[in-house]
């Protein structure tokens, strides 16, 4: 999708400068907390730091042996449990260098001692603080090798789930009725099998799925006297701006008979109704009724909150959790597009092609993976239990976050170009939100928020968001016409999650996230209730 159109998009004027991720940024801010203790809190905090019990003995010995997934896994666990304890060492190395050197350069020590000493003791404690920096880094690529190493496996375990998946359909398909354990493993394993059929028409929206706070709008887009139409879970809805400012969100049918209220027009804090005048303030009650005696009459209204620049509501039957979730862009990124775009699509479609890289090299072949060549291997590496992680070889983070937002990272080295194996390694970057709102069965409402970390002028550019609109929607379509064709025949009885591979793991979790959520399922796979309603 446009995950990434404006890498390519533009040629920024823009330059590249320090990488963010400086490691000598992040040693000034070490000292800076190493200085807020005194001698003797010092020594107790970083006593508890050092006091770990080298693990070397405790690792299991299986030289030359074949090792099963979970034996594996074993073994990259205490891997990662020697990293920690030899960085810990490491640390604890030049800490106590660094107080020889103060104590070499002790005024009152120097009175007995000759410059001659004083260097020769300095030179040598140069040497074995290099020494120990060079163990640090090397303790730091060790576990950046650990870490790839967990993903790596990863991987294989997902693999083997989505196999065993596959296995269980085919089974599901050729194996007759039978009460032996082989057919008790098949029936087993047709249980997930079921999290990954997506196809046929769709259903009616699940209550489970209304019981989350969903952004609805931009709050730019909402002026004191406007009216936001929208459709959300096959309702229709109008957000207007009360009398106090704030924003209020009713249905969107006239309590009379029936008219579209958005036609009509916002007074002093109410809608008015185009037909006969009905006017309703933004809890839904009617205040005016002109030419007939006022009525106790009220029309549905949903709360409606404003929140870091949208507007918020809570579609759901249970009562709305107390906090709004923040979706602003992390720290050091400024907001430069705001869109929204009304698309013929079912949202779960849109969010499994906004949670797939893979396709862009195939599918934005106009746009923004113009020249791209095809990599032989595409993974999303994640931990085995989130809905976040990184693309590999793109330097890319993604994340879906419940219920229906893709928040993306992308590293740009060059205007145009995207190099490096990760964010990190990049001195730009470019966040993304995509909000895809469940507006009815076909039809979702996408909210886009594009920020970067550069160029800041850029925002003052004149028709600027004319020009991000226009990039926008040209990598959309790109998209738009596949999903479409999916859409169409999922209706028809095609699984659109037919036969997923490595590379799909982002939008399998998601459909497993969103089953489970459907299910009624206690714990949540990926994420805890805590993460998904705050
Ligand atoms: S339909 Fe709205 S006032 Fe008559
Ligand atoms: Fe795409």
């Amino acid at each position: 999708m446009n995950a990434i159109f404006t890498a390519s998009a533009l040629s920024l004027p823009f330059f590249l400068g320090a990488s963010k991720f400086d490691t000598r940024r992040d040693l000034k801010c070490r000292f800076k907390v190493f200085a807020v203790f005194g001698e003797e809190e010092k020594k107790n905090a970083w006593g508890a730091l050092f006091d770990v019990e080298d693990p070397r003995s405790k690792i299991p010995q299986n030289k030359g042996k074949v090792l099963d997934i979970y034996q594996a896994l074993e073994v990259a666990r205490h891997d990662i449990q020697y990293l920690d304890w030899r960085a810990r060492q490491d640390v604890l190395t030049i800490m106590l260098l660094h107080e020889k050197v103060v104590e070499v350069l002790n005024p009152l020590a120097r009175e007995y001692k000759s410059i001659g000493t004083l260097k020769k003791e300095l030179a040598e404690l140069q040497d074995e603080l290099a020494h120990a920096h060079r163990q640090v880094h090397i303790s730091e690529a060790r576990v950046t090798t650990a870490l790839d190493k967990l993903a790596y496996m990863e991987e294989l375990v997902n693999d083997r789930l989505l196999l065993d998946r596959s296995t269980a359909e085919i089974s599901q398909t050729t194996s007759s009725p039978s009460t032996s354990a082989n057919s008790l493993v098949t029936e087993k394993r047709r249980q997930p099998r079921k999290s990954l059929n997506v196809s046929g028409p769709v259903q009616s929206y699940h209550p489970h799925l209304k019981n989350f706070w969903y952004p609805v709008a931009f709050s730019s887009d909402l002026k004191d006297d406007t009216m936001i139409p929208i459709e959300c879970f096959e309702e229709p809805w109008v957000i207007f701006r009360g009398k106090d400012g704030k924003p209020g969100c009713v249905q969107n049918t006239c309590a009379h008979r029936a008219c579209p209220l958005h036609l009509g027009s916002v007074n002093e804090g109410r809608i008015q109704c185009p037909y006969h005048g009905w006017e309703y303030t933004t809890d839904g009650k009617c205040e005016k009724m002109p030419s007939t005696r006022l009525l106790n009459v009220k029309i549905k209204s949903v709360p409606c909150f404003e929140k870091e620049g949208m507007i918020w509501i809570w579609p759901g039957n249970d009562p709305p959790t107390a906090t709004l979730p923040s979706l602003l862009p992390p720290s050091g990124f400024e907001i430069h597009a705001e869109i929204v775009m009304e698309l013929p699509i079912e949202h779960g479609l849109l969010l499994d092609n906004l949670l797939d890289l893979a396709h862009a090299p195939f599918t934005h072949t106009s746009t923004f993976a113009k020249g791209w060549s095809v990599p032989s291997l595409v993974k999303f590496l994640t931990p085995a239990s989130g809905l976040q992680g990184y693309w590999d070889p793109y330097p890319i983070d993604m994340e879906f976050r419940p219920p229906c937002m893709v928040l993306s990272t992308i590293g740009i080295s060059k205007p145009g170009k995207l190099e490096g194996q990760n964010t990190r390694e990049c001195s730009t970057h470019l966040h993304q939100l995509h909000v895809c709102l469940p507006s009815s069965k076909q039809k979702t409402r996408l909210l886009y928020r594009m920020s970067l970390d550069f160029a800041p002028l850029l925002k003052h550019v004149p028709l600027m968001q004319y020009l991000w609109k226009h990039f926008a929607e040209q990598v959309l379509n790109e998209d738009l016409r596949l999903v479409v064709g999916q859409q169409e025949r999922m209706n028809n009885g095609a699984n659109v999650w037919n036969f997923p591979v490595s590379y799909d793991k982002l939008g399998v979790r998601y459909r497993m996230w969103r089953d489970a959520l459907e299910r009624g399922a206690k714990q949540l796979p990926f994420t805890s209730i805590d993460q998904i309603q705050n």
